[in-house]
């Protein structure tokens, strides 16, 4: 379980994105961020995974303090992220950038996870030898949340899994995060597409220039009147 405490933090000192920001996300649960530009949604993430320079309040992972850990030593606490640009290396295969998801592992272990994403995303195997720069933005999406996956982590960070691509893809990349629910790991989403990430999602918080301004149960708020106006479109 994640727990985040009055979490402050920013850029440069006495500027903070972030204001005052608690949050929970159950082992298992997958919990989303929602927020327009510039909310503070990747400086939330980047909290947690140790490049965000100012930090104040507490991240706790299950046993482990994380606020101010350097991304390395959060990693080594079984954080994964899979960034907005996704991250992926471009000049690797997709075989290549899956194995380096699993790096530090026995090579047979890395094998057998490897064909566990294969199975999971099976247009990653149909173009395995490929570069990964020279895959679709879906495709470097999925290759993205695979090669995080490799790791098994306790705590799944996704930046804005949907953006620059198409209605479709997106629809089968918030499908498939929706399965990874239920088990061990915990799943922090944030997304500028309310909507989307709402239906996907166990808990929901609404960050608005850096600050919670609401949090519910995803399916509560989805029916939020002030969610509908202002995140949904909905009158
Ligand atoms: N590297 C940076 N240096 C200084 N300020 C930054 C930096 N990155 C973001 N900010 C500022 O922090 C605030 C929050 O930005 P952040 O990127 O966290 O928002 P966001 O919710 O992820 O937005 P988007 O939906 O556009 O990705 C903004 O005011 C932004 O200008
Ligand atoms: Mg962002």
């Amino acid at each position: 379980m994640l727990a985040i405490s009055k979490l402050t933090g920013g850029y440069f000192p006495g500027n903070p994105v972030l204001q005052d920001v608690s949050l929970h996300a159950q082992a298992g649960s997958l919990t989303s961020v929602v927020g327009a530009n510039g909310a503070g949604k990747s400086s939330l993430l980047g909290a947690i995974f140790g490049f965000l320079p100012q930090v104040s309040g507490t991240i706790q992972l299950g046993g482990d303090a994380l606020a101010g850990l350097r991304t390395d030593l959060v990693a080594r606490c079984g954080v994964r992220m899979v960034p907005e640009n996704r991250g992926t290396l471009p000049s690797l295969s997709v075989l290549e950038n899956l194995q380096l998801g699993g790096l530090g592992l026995p090579r047979e272990e890395i094998a057998r996870r490897v064909e566990a994403e294969l199975e999971r995303f099976p247009r990653l195997r149909e173009r395995l030898k490929q570069r990964a720069g020279m895959l679709s933005g879906g495709e470097q999406q999925m290759l993205a949340i695979g090669r995080a996956l490799m790791a098994r982590p306790r705590l799944l960070l996704l930046d804005e899994p949907s953006q620059g691509l198409a209605p479709l893809i997106v629809d089968q990349i918030f499908e498939l995060l929706g399965t990874l629910r239920g088990g061990d790991m915990t799943i922090v989403l944030v997304e500028q597409d309310v909507g989307l990430s709402l239906a996907i999602s166990d808990y929901a918080y609404v960050l608005e220039k850096g600050r919670v301004t609401l949090e519910g149960p995803a399916d509560t708020l989805i029916d939020d009147p002030y969610v509908k106006q202002a995140f949904l479109g909905i009158a």
